[in-house]
């Protein structure tokens, strides 16, 4: 079975991907503070694209009352975003620090583009933390419990 990151979440990863090579072409400074942000974010979508948001694919379907015995297969993912929490979430505050560093330089040169958007991937790592992350762990326990 083919679990699938639900859209919303897919074009916000792309987007914030996007700004972010903006924010490295703008050069100097930021562009610096930009380099440092994307070394230590790549790695970190590429796991969570891997196996943290693709479980948030079966809510609205299991939200409706149906299950699957395939379904069982995203234990997998679950189970590893379980024991690799901690690692994720030492990840988002070395990623936080960068986008401070990002915010200073960006307030010196007074480019509120790049505050904002040092804001906004801010936020998107507190809204994994406090909804995503635990909604996908969630998938997997109610998986548990009904399979
Ligand atoms: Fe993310
Ligand atoms: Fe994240």
């Amino acid at each position: 079975m083919k679990f699938e990151i639900p859209k919303p979440l897919k074009v916000e990863h792309e987007e914030l991907h996007t700004e972010l090579t903006e924010v490295i072409k703008a050069g100097g400074a930021i562009g610096e503070a930009g380099k440092e942000v994307a070394r230590v974010l790549h790695s970190h979508f590429l796991k969570e694209e891997e196996y943290a948001l693709p479980p948030l694919g079966l809510l609205s379907v299991l939200a409706q009352g149906q299950i699957t015995p395939e379904m069982i297969e995203v234990l997998k993912m679950t189970d590893r975003l379980k024991a690799e929490l901690p690692e994720m979430l030492k990840e988002h505050r070395v990623i936080v620090e960068a986008l401070a560093a990002l915010t200073d330089a960006a307030k010196k040169e007074n480019k509120l583009k790049f505050v904002h958007f040092a804001e906004k991937l801010t936020l998107h790592a507190k809204t994994e933390e406090e909804v995503l992350y635990p909604a996908a762990l969630l998938v997997g326990e109610y998986i548990k419990m009904k399979i």
